[in-house]
């Protein structure tokens, strides 16, 4: 018998159902809260874990109540939301996707799970994985962006730099793949509604991701809020037990999200508390969150023959299994023994992720700044909002400022004349500051013009009908557009805006989302040239806010988009084009892709495929610059409707002024598959399109065609040949 099932076998069913149950402190709000005596719970073996509680004091406050205090003296685990940094602010992880690099993903997940291991943390509720289609989503911040291939590529990065290679060093933390499932889709991008989601649509868009996790480790999942076709995933039997458990054998923790069991008789599938924790346990739900349905109503459940006492146990038993991983049986202090980390150890890191996460949207050249730019205006109502910068989720460093623009500028530019005025606030409609914004601006060489939200319109329960400018920011920005000096716009948000109009007149745009900690200094090496921009948009920008849901990957209409053939698929009143594809970004410079070539011009459909596939990359530009390089394919007849474009690989390269490198991918037989008519995964013979690029603008893709060959020449037609299992 082994640790766990020697403990289970001494525990009260009181006892067990305690391990169940997970609760928040009130060291910060994340949800609403009731009155609940933690400590007197502790003591009385009624809480598993705790979350919103942070630092050595109170962590070891509490685990000693847990431990010295309790009849069998099992310790606490104690989870935080920590999703871009603990101590040292990362940027917003939808500004990070934007990189697209699985190596500054890892290591900014590493070094945020060092920090809050510190802080005593042992798991966190990270990372988050929703594929995210509507900016009107709050949570769109959270997410890796549109594509599934990016979120799985995120999910494995996250989870290998939050749990490291031993969950049980003192340096690591547990993650939390979050939310399942199909949470970005949410009616109408409004947080906390119902999707509802085809069963393909799961398979090929929302379920990738968690499949990702899974294989990269992750010791628990939390449960989506919201309902999928009329079942709440806290209660969804299905994906829970059987996708996760049975087709994937997650052996981890699955934890409802907060207060979601009792959210079950909201939703209307339940008739009161105790058929609310029946149905949360027997889909799969390990730990209630915050709701307390489990300890109150678990008891009841069994005595009318709703779950049984094997469910419990199950439950218990993985909870304390993910104690014994995270070293907590052996010692449940362990993440407290680290030394006190030196302040700003990951200062270079954070500047670095902020800089590789800022995006170049458009620039008619006036970045780099020029040096005769001599006397520089700096207006807007984010140009000094050091607190702003950190965006959603910070909240062991609430309270703290990142490096704000004003002060980035000045630190890098000492020797010019930057002239401030703030103009207006983010919000309202007080224009009061704008005249003076005016009158300075006028006589600049040029104009730098910080727009954009509030950190907290985007994140949880932060959803907006109009993702446009708030307040009375618009006004402020055609007034200075319309004075004459060239005007570049920093937009900071937690998802993209739809601002067409700025678009069309600002000379340059950045997209900075909220960077972090070092935002202001990143900012500045942008804007000076002393770093190159290279992130590329993990979301499809639209125009207009009519356009949303909008991303890159449709399915072909029968009518595509034709302006001059009225019975076509399109708007009367906006292009069908977004303001910027997916993997849209600029740098300093220019890059030409040439010569587009495959391994082959046909493959046979075999499990060693590994087609390869080249383009060579040339840094035509004056200055070294990271160009990410796409590869998409397209399926261009199969049994069912494949998207015009599917993202399979990416690559980065670092190309010195003039120098040529080939690009090399390899695709293998799961490139080419996508889950059949009956949603098993299958490859059909046919023609596939390897399109390449430097976005998904169709149009400025480089495109061949390779033929799948059935193995045994099975097949004339590819829709009739034999479907081939992968
Ligand atoms: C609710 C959020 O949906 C979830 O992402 C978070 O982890 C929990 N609250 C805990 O704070």
């Amino acid at each position: 018998m082994d640790a766990v099932d020697r403990l289970l076998s001494q525990m009260t069913l009181e006892e067990k159902i305690g391990q169940l149950n997970l609760v928040t402190a009130d060291q910060a709000v994340t949800g609403p809260i009731g009155s609940f005596d933690l400590a007197a719970n502790i003591r009385a073996g009624r809480v598993g874990g705790v979350f919103n509680v942070w630092g050595r004091e109170e962590i070891t406050r509490l685990q000693k109540l847990a431990v010295a205090e309790t009849r069998l003296g099992v310790p606490l685990f104690f989870a935080m939301d920590v999703l871009h940094g603990q101590r040292t602010v990362f940027p917003v992880p939808l500004a990070e996707a934007g990189a697209f690099d699985a190596d500054l993903w890892e290591r900014t997940a590493r070094a945020a799970a060092s920090e809050a291991a510190r802080d005593g943390i042992d798991l966190t509720f990270a990372p988050m994985l929703d594929v995210a289609r509507d900016p009107r989503w709050g949570r769109i911040v959270e997410s890796p962006g549109e594509d599934p291939r990016v979120g799985a590529a995120f999910a494995a990065a996250k989870i290998r730099g939050f749990q490291g290679a031993r969950l049980s060093a003192p340096e690591a933390l547990g993650a939390t793949a979050k939310h399942f499932c199909a949470y970005g889709a949410a009616l109408a991008g409004r947080d906390y509604a119902a999707a509802d989601v085809s069963e393909r649509a799961l398979h090929e868009v929302y379920l990738p991701p968690f499949e990702a996790a899974i294989r990269a480790g992750c010791v628990a999942i939390m449960a989506a809020y919201l309902s999928v076709a009329g079942i709440p995933m806290t209660a969804h039997r299905a994906l829970l037990n059987g996708f996760l458990r049975e087709r994937l054998g997650f052996e981890g923790v699955i934890m409802s999200d907060y207060g979601a069991v009792g959210e079950l008789l909201a939703h209307g599938v339940a008739g009161d508390l105790v058929e609310a924790a029946a149905l949360a346990l027997t889909a799969g739900v390990d730990m209630d969150m915050v709701s307390g349905a489990y300890g109150s109503s678990l008891p009841e459940a069994l005595a009318r023959g709703l779950v049984g006492t094997a469910q419990i146990d199950e439950a218990a038993r993985r909870v304390l299994r993910l104690k014994r991983d995270l070293g907590l049986l052996d010692d449940p202090f362990r993440r407290l023994g680290a030394a006190e980390a030196p302040q700003g150890r990951f200062n270079g890191l954070a500047l670095e992720a902020a800089r590789r996460s800022i995006t170049l949207l458009a620039n008619r050249g006036v970045l780099p700044l020029a040096a005769n730019a001599r006397r520089i205006a700096l207006t807007g109502p984010l140009a000094d909002a050091g607190g702003e910068m950190l965006g959603p989720w910070n909240l062991a460093a609430s309270g703290e400022s990142g490096v704000s623009v004003r002060e980035g500028l000045a630190a890098a530019l000492p020797e010019r004349e930057i002239v401030y005025c703030q103009g207006v606030e983010i919000e309202g409609g007080d224009d009061g500051g704008m005249e003076e914004a005016c009158r300075r601006c006028a006589t600049a060489d040029i104009i730098l013009l910080c727009l954009g939200e509030t950190s907290r319109m985007s994140g949880e329960a932060a959803s907006r009908a109009a993702p446009a400018l708030p307040g009375r920011q618009a006004a402020l920005a055609q007034a200075v557009l319309g004075l004459g000096p060239p005007v570049v716009v920093i937009l900071f948000s937690g998802r993209p805006l739809s601002v067409p109009w700025l678009f069309e007149r600002a000379q340059a745009v950045l997209a900075a989302w909220f960077p972090g900690a070092m935002a202001g200094t990143a900012i500045a090496d942008i804007l000076t040239g002393r770093f190159n921009p290279c992130a590329r948009l993990p979301v499809t920008w639209p125009r207009e806010l009519g356009q949303i849901p909008i991303f890159y990957a449709e399915r072909p209409t029968g009518r595509p988009a034709d302006p001059s053939d009225f019975f076509t698929s399109k708007y009367l009143d906006v292009p069908v084009e977004p303001q910027f594809p997916f993997g849209h970004g600029l740098s300093y410079g220019a890059i030409e892709l040439r010569n587009l070539r495959a391994s082959a011009e046909a493959f046979t459909i075999a499990p060693d495929l590994a087609l390869s596939v080249e383009i060579d990359a040339t840094n035509r530009g004056e200055r070294a610059a990271e160009p990410t390089v796409f590869l998409f394919i397209r399926d261009v007849v199969a049994s069912v409707a494949r998207p015009l474009l599917e993202l399979r690989a990416w690559r980065k390269a670092r190309l010195e002024p003039g120098e040529t490198e080939t690009v090399v991918f390899s695709l293998s037989l799961e490139d080419f598959s996508f889950p059949g008519r009956d949603l098993a995964p299958c490859l059909e013979p046919g023609v596939f399109e390897i399109l390449v690029g430097e976005s998904a603008n169709r149009e400025a893709l480089h495109c061949i065609s390779v033929q799948a060959c059935p193995q045994h020449g099975i097949g004339e037609h590819p829709i009739l040949s034999d479907r081939n299992t992968v």
